[in-house]
């Protein structure tokens, strides 16, 4: 995405958005609520057109193509809505065939294949029969999930697949995002106010705040950064710059200057997939990081190479303190 912009009417919801998903990696945006997260993703989608930027997918531009080269690129993406979107009068298995009958010649023999094979990535073989107003949120959420990825897209999009789903649920989902990332190398973006899930889910972080897109980069710069905005979200607390009505006026600001300084905790390791496995994203991901170490904060770059194995310290000729040293002043790595 470069330089975005969205308006409605005269009411500007974000401004001036770049960046660039890497591919195949999992990607978690957030902010707080009302600062157009779910707008971003129906830009993403072509559903909503930002007056002002361009979206590029492989070769082309979402924002300025013309509508049939758009509906295939659609074809792309699979998009989990918040609320699952499913078709109240269609059981579970035509609501997950629904876009292979749409958009595919395949027949009905290929289609059960491909249900079923969806269905039980994502835990619900059995249930084909069922309405979705007979079931569970978090069986809503599942069918959605199975729903988006009928296609194989390469790019999914999932707007708060954790919310309204109990700890343990969230859990599982997490994980299961993991491993379909695993199985599937398609780029993800996750839209979520879940802060563990922020914490343990992504390869990368954005923030949305105050009409922009306030940092985007690796989770290791997020993770460990003391920039008001990123750290109060981050670690879900009350005394930040962000309020109530997304950013504090100026009195409350002032009544909390001089409090408590937090120090910013250390990071949590990132959930990996259940088979023990390598997510093929993580090498290529690798490389991407080593490539930018030095233009990350120091704090980032330690986080980093804290990461790497003893090996990989070798090959990238970097030598990390250990999670003792965390506090130790700036680390020295050669430059390449
Ligand atoms: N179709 C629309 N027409 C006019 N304004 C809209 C439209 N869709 C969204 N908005 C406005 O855009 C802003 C961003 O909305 P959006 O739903 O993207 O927020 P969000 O970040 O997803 O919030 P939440 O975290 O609560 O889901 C809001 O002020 C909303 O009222
Ligand atoms: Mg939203």
């Amino acid at each position: 995405m470069q330089g975005l912009s969205k308006s409605f009417g005269r009411a500007n919801v974000w401004s001036d958005v770049s960046f660039t998903m890497p591919r195949g990696e999992i990607n978690v945006l957030l902010g707080p609520s009302g600062t157009g997260k779910s707008v971003f993703l129906k830009c993403l989608i072509g559903l909503l057109k930002p007056e002002k930027g361009s979206i590029f997918i492989h070769d082309t531009d979402l924002v300025k193509c013309k509508s049939d080269k758009l509906y295939e690129i659609r074809k792309l993406f699979g998009v989990l809505f918040q609320d699952g979107a499913l078709f109240g009068s269609m059981n579970l298995y035509d609501n997950i065939a629904f876009p292979l009958r749409e958009h595919t010649k395949k027949n009905e023999r290929e289609i059960r294949d491909i249900v079923a094979e969806k269905m039980a990535m994502v835990g619900l073989t059995g249930d084909e029969k069922k309405l979705p107003g007979e079931i569970s949120g978090g069986m809503r959420k599942r069918a959605g999930l199975a729903r988006a990825l009928v296609l194989d897209p390469e790019i999914v999009l999932f707007d708060e697949p954790d919310s309204g789903l109990d700890p343990v649920r969230t859990a599982y989902l997490n994980q299961l995002i993991v491993d379909l990332n695993q199985a599937t190398d398609s780029t993800f973006l996750i839209v979520t106010h879940d802060i563990n899930t922020a914490q343990t889910l992504p390869d990368n972080i954005g923030i949305m705040y105050h009409k922009h897109l306030a940092m985007f980069g690796p989770r290791e710069l997020l993770l460990t950064s003391d920039d008001p905005v990123v750290a109060q979200f981050l670690n879900g607390r009350k005394e930040g710059p962000i309020g109530m009505s997304e950013e504090k006026d100026a009195d409350e600001q002032a009544a909390e200057a001089g409090g408590a300084k937090f120090a910013v905790p250390p990071m949590k390791p990132q959930l990996l997939p259940l088979d023990g496995g390598t997510r093929a994203a993580v090498g290529r991901r690798l490389e991407r990081v080593m490539g930018m170490l030095h233009e990350l904060p120091d704090r980032a770059q330690r986080a980093i190479v804290e990461s790497l194995s003893p090996t990989e310290r070798q090959r990238f000729g970097v030598n990390g303190g250990s999670a003792q040293h965390r506090d130790e002043p700036t680390t020295e790595f050669p430059r390449p």
